[in-house]
């Protein structure tokens, strides 16, 4: 079969983007306004780029508003750098916050609709970890568009993509990057709908494929995030980072996982658990339900780890209460009303006079492809790869480091999309064509794609996938120790053998869902490794990443783990310094910067 597989034809846009959500749209619509003839292809694994997972953001997007009469950028760089447990880089912190606003007007005049105040101004809500005056009383920094912000942005950049003639092949998945002499020239694209692999050669080729939770039990990622991005990343020979730093979202509704977005409580509500006790106040005296959301979602299992949690009746899973009933009908209709109703349909239940069952659902990845300040992939702590960007949450510049305060993700994803299609732009006008197709191009996704045709055997699926989804979120879920830690990376050895003898039953490259969806659960376990391997390594506790065995942050850990792994279950581990240039120039308040104690 590996020699049936064959290259169908070669595109050359001057540049291809990888992932045609937020981030990729947005990056796109950078490079067309300030190049206007650009020639831009995007890849998206979706029906149409307004399907991508995006869309499904609910909550808001921080920024500070330069008049804002109490608010500050700098209370904004502190919240995120005390949320992300001393991890993220300060240049991107700095970077990010400082142009967050000049990014809402960006959309706002671009058509986006974002809720207003009475007075007409951009209204803004609250959310975990966000804090004035260092810590002491909640923000109002959430811009948002009721609870459908994501799909506020995504109406806007993909207009704005429309307007520049921006091409997007859909359905369709990068299978293999494609390099000369060190530079990435592209990409080999398989096109789900007509089977075909197309190479698509281009001068800059930018990374955006999003995250990758759906190796988790519950998760509130889109069935597409399957980690294929940063497979790529490691078949490459590319590190990823900080991997084992995996977001759990304190409330997902339970049993599909689904987001019920962290404005509920901005709005007012309030955690509780069997007892009707309102538990937060216990753990976070000051922020209480609005505490960072590693640390909720810690509370949340304690409480159900402790007894104090429910049985759901139809799921069998166990859960709290987020409680709604007090909130003001105004709210129920006009702010939280999409969410509200996921309740209605997926758990029966009526916000407005019931309690709704909730429970963490693996949310984000704060780790990601490594990236200097603008979205340059890199090859170690020092290098880049020339010709490969990344940015949104594919990427790590970081941001977040090993926490991500809710809100920061819409406002990453479009702060550095732009910075990226800037950097692209700048290095367009010198950089070399990409020349012919390499001989080799192919050969890796040929193979790979004959093996699961070919292979004859007994493995199934469906329960493998299963396997793995139980393995993580009882091993590398939210709470982690080294026994089940190495427990889990034996069995993922186990399972990934088992993905190895699953015979498909359909052989065809047209629409074949199967084939597709093997090829995914192949990157669900590459990823899960470098999970689970980064987890084992970082002995201690740090944000999301939280050891059992040692739930103190230390010192020794104070950095990036870079992880790179062509082999599975081979993982050879780096590191990445993590940058601290607030701190380190000594300005106004550059205390509040340095290794700091993280209580709410
Ligand atoms: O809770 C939410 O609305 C999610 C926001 C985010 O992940 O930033």
């Amino acid at each position: 079969m590996g020699s049936k597989l064959q290259i169908d034809s070669i595109l050359r846009p001057e540049v291809l983007v990888i992932g045609a959500g937020g981030a990729g749209l947005r990056c796109a619509a950078e490079i067309c306004e300030r190049r206007q003839d650009t020639s831009v292809v995007v890849v998206t694994k979706v029906y149409s780029p307004q399907k991508s997972h995006t869309a499904a953001a609910q909550g808001g997007m921080a920024a500070v508003d330069p008049n804002d009469p109490v608010d500050k950028v700098l209370y904004h760089m502190f919240d995120t750098w005390k949320g992300s447990d001393c991890s993220s880089d300060q240049n991107i912190i700095k970077k990010v916050c400082e142009s967050a606003w000049e990014q809402i007007l960006w959309l706002e005049r671009r058509g986006m609709h974002f809720s207003r105040t009475e007075e007409g101004r951009i209204a803004k809500r609250p959310f975990g970890g966000h804090m004035l005056n260092f810590g002491e009383v909640k923000a109002f920094r959430a811009c948002y568009e009721a609870d459908r912000t994501g799909k506020g942005i995504m109406d806007t950049v993909w207009a704005e993509s429309l307007k520049h003639g921006v091409v997007s092949l859909n359905q369709s998945v990068a299978t293999e990057l494609l390099f000369r002499n060190g530079r990435c020239i592209g990409a080999i694209v398989f096109m789900e709908q007509n089977g075909k692999f197309v190479a698509v050669l281009a001068k800059a080729t930018v990374m955006a494929t999003g995250g990758k939770t759906r190796m988790y039990q519950v998760s509130s990622n889109c069935r597409q995030n399957t980690g294929d991005g940063l497979a790529l990343m490691l078949q490459a020979g590319l590190p990823v980072m900080d991997l084992e730093a995996v977001q759990f979202h304190p409330t997902g509704i339970v049993g599909p996982g689904i987001l019920a977005s962290e404005a509920l409580r901005g709005e007012g509500g309030i955690l509780r658990n069997k007892d009707d006790e309102p538990f937060m106040e216990r753990y976070a005296p000051t922020a209480k339900d609005l505490a960072p959301r590693d640390l909720v979602s810690r509370c949340i299992m304690t409480e159900i780890r402790e007894g104090r949690g429910c049985i759901h009746a139809d799921h069998k899973l166990p859960h709290v209460w987020l409680d709604l009933r007090h909130l003001p009908e105004h709210i129920h209709k006009t702010r939280i009303q999409e969410v509200c109703s996921f309740f209605c349909r997926f758990v029966g239940v009526e916000p407005q006079s019931q309690l709704c069952p909730v429970t963490p659902t693996a949310h984000y990845q704060m780790g990601g492809a490594p990236t200097n300040e603008f979205g340059e992939v890199q090859r170690d702590a020092q290098q880049i790869v020339p010709g490969l960007y990344a940015c949104g949450e594919f990427a790590a510049a970081s941001l977040h480091g090993h926490n991500r305060l809710g809100t920061n993700s819409l406002l990453e994803l479009i702060t550095m999309g732009k910075v990226v299609g800037k950097r692209v732009s700048a290095y367009l006008d010198e950089a070399e064509d990409p020349g012919n197709l390499p001989q080799d191009a192919g050969q890796h996704i040929f193979g790979q794609f004959s093996d699961y045709l070919e292979t004859q055997g007994r493995g199934r699926y469906s329960e493998i996938r299963d396997d793995l989804r139980i393995l993580m979120t009882a091993k590398v879920g939210v709470f982690r120790n080294e026994q089940i830690l190495r427990e889990a990376i034996e069995r993922l050895k186990e399972l990934k053998e088992r993905a190895g003898e699953i015979e498909l039953t359909s052989k065809s490259l047209v629409m074949n869902q199967s084939l597709v969806q093997l090829w995914e659960l192949h990157h669900l376990l590459d990823v899960s490794m470098v999970i689970a391997s980064g987890a084992l390594s970082r002995k201690e506790s740090r944000g999301a990443h939280y050891r059992e065995d040692y739930p103190e942050r230390s010192s020794e850990f104070q950095y990036h783990t870079l992880a790179y792994m062509t082999e599975f279950g081979e993982v050879t581990l780096g590191r990445r310094p993590i940058d601290m240039s607030i701190f380190e120039a000594r300005g106004e308040h550059y205390e509040k910067f340095g290794i700091i104690e993280r209580k709410y």
